[in-house]
């Protein structure tokens, strides 16, 4: 099935943008393992499975124990209150999430709480989002050192990252059965029942205003999850968790439309002859019912092509340096104002540590593999719908503020594909597609359809967009969160 190649596709180029080599091979022979014996299924869901009581369990004492006194190498006057521990998701199966949380640096009080996950399947948003993306410290290229970013979305919201599902990074289950159940559904129930033990374990949040945001294969974590919360919210006639809003970046919508996307944006990004590009649009059949074993082979040819094409860059920001020098430095090495394109490297040595796993109260159990960007002990996904659209409208007919932003220098799940899988939902138009600024310079492109929904572009940035422009995605947040369209200059 299509949608199998696509989730290979983004599982197999998380793992080759890691350069650690000995991994590369075991994400092939793993690929190419899915692809031959699993199925998925992509057949879309709504129904709820109603969360079991019985797995909410009584957090007394947790909060303080989870206190985050220093991270290892942390930059000085650090003023905000850092947490990190697990959260019991199943006690039968000994199932629990690692998170990470970073209050706002000033009046936390009032500032909302803000989730965010990364994607994969499989990936970390302790490896991504908190400490290469928007989190408030980077890895300096010695792989102890931290330096303060000073674009953190601390600076706007109380800052939640989850490792999701069981499996990836810090998050375990000493049930391994349960790692052949992974999918979207387990997913997006597990990340639901951790959200209301951690509102238990910190009760000053429970009514707080909230909101999940994630990219790419979050596109599917963060609908699925705010779905859960709503339909929750319904059945049980009140506001068990406060959901206000869902953004959503570079994110796997809609597989159709984010295939044929992806190829019309290599070819109009110069990464794919004319030849290919005409055998895509004559022979691929994106949707999802399509089976590879009937793809016509001038299909296939071309989509090797575009492989082969792309193999040699980062298809995750088609214009930046990929890495060459693959170990750590004595010395920390200055940085540039974005990410250095080893970078995974030195968050891979850091998080392996064992002071800085003491720190994070994190692998308390002591796992018998390491801590991954992307996970190596999940090989299969049992299920990924081939559309959230009907979720998207979900969420627009209940109120909820809904953003989608990209990053326009992504390959993957790239801008084209954004726009065809918005423009499935034909809204009419409430704002027209405009600039927006972010000092002077324009940040980006955004239009606002009825509904509510805002598109907004991130000029210059890959598929992790506050790494590689954090001032506009600081903006993009601040504005999201505030609930006030974009400025006009
Ligand atoms: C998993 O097993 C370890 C070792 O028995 C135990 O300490 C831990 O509490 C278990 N985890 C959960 C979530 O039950
Ligand atoms: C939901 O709660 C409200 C306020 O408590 C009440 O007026 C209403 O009848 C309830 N609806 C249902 C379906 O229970
Ligand atoms: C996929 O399903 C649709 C709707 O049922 C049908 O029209 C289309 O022909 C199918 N395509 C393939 C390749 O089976
Ligand atoms: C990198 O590290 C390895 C293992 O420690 C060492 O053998 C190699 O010489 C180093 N390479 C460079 C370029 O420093
Ligand atoms: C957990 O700790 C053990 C023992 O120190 C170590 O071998 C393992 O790599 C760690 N795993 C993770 C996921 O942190």
């Amino acid at each position: 099935m299509r949608a199998k190649v696509l989730i290979s596709f983004l599982l197999l180029t998380l793992f080759v943008t890691q350069t650690i080599h000995a991994r590369q091979e075991d994400a092939l022979t793993r690929l190419y393992k899915m692809k031959r014996e699993r199925k998925i299924d992509t057949n879309f869901y709504d129904e709820l499975r109603v969360v079991d009581e019985t797995r909410v369990l009584s957090q007394e004492g947790f909060k303080e124990n989870d206190r985050i006194e220093k991270l290892p190498g942390q930059p000085h006057n650090v003023d905000f209150a850092q947490y990190g521990g697990y959260v019991t998701v199943d006690e039968k199966a000994g199932r629990a999430f690692y998170y990470y949380f970073t209050e706002a640096e000033h009046s936390k009080e009032s500032k909302p709480l803000l989730l965010w996950l990364n994607g994969g399947p499989g990936c970390s948003s302790l490896a991504y989002g908190a400490m290469q993306e928007l989190g408030p410290f980077r890895v300096a290229s010695d792989g102890k050192t931290l330096y303060q970013n000073p674009y953190a979305w601390n600076k706007v919201a109380n800052v939640l990252f989850l490792e999701s599902p069981a499996g990836v990074g810090f998050s375990y289950t000493n049930t391994t059965s349960d790692l052949k159940n992974s999918g979207d559904k387990m997913t997006a129930d597990d990340n639901y029942v951790f959200l209301l033990n951690w509102l238990k374990r910190f009760p000053e949040y429970k009514d707080r205003d909230f909101y999940i945001s994630g990219e790419s294969y979050a596109g599917h974590y963060v609908p699925q999850l705010a779905h859960n919360i709503v339909s929750h919210n319904k059945l049980e006639n009140k506001t068990a968790i406060n959901l206000k809003g869902i953004i959503i970046g570079n994110a796997v919508i809609n597989d159709i439309t984010d295939e044929k996307g992806m190829y019309e944006y290599f070819w109009t990004h110069a990464l794919l002859s004319d030849e290919s590009n005409l055998a895509v649009q004559k022979y691929c059949d994106f949707s999802p019912n399509a089976t590879t074993a009937n793809e016509p082979k001038q299909c296939t040819d071309a989509m090797t092509e575009a492989d082969n094409n792309i193999n040699p860059i980062d298809i995750y920001n088609i214009y930046a340096p990929t890495c060459h020098l693959k170990n750590l430095t004595d010395k920390p090495k200055k940085t540039s104002g974005t990410i250095d394109p080893c970078s995974d490297n030195y968050v891979y040595a850091y998080l392996n540590t064992p002071e800085v796993q003491i720190a994070l109260h994190a692998n308390v159990t002591k796992l018998n593999y390491d801590w991954e960007p992307c996970s190596d002990i999940i090989t299969t996904w049992q299920n990924a719908p081939s559309t959230v659209i009907p979720l998207l409208q979900e969420f627009m007919a209940n109120g909820l503020r809904v953003w989608v932003f990209s990053g326009d220098t992504d390959g993957r799940v790239p801008v084209t594909s954004t726009r065809y899988s918005l423009n499935k939902l034909k809204l009419p138009l409430k704002t027209k597609f405009h600039p927006w600024f972010v000092q002077g310079e324009v940040g980006g492109y955004t239009v606002v359809y009825k509904g509510d929904l805002t598109f907004a572009t991130v000029r210059g940035a890959g598929h992790q967009v506050p790494t590689y422009q954090p001032t506009r995605a600081l903006t993009l947040i601040k504005y999201f969160l505030d609930g006030k369209s974009l400025p006009r200059q």
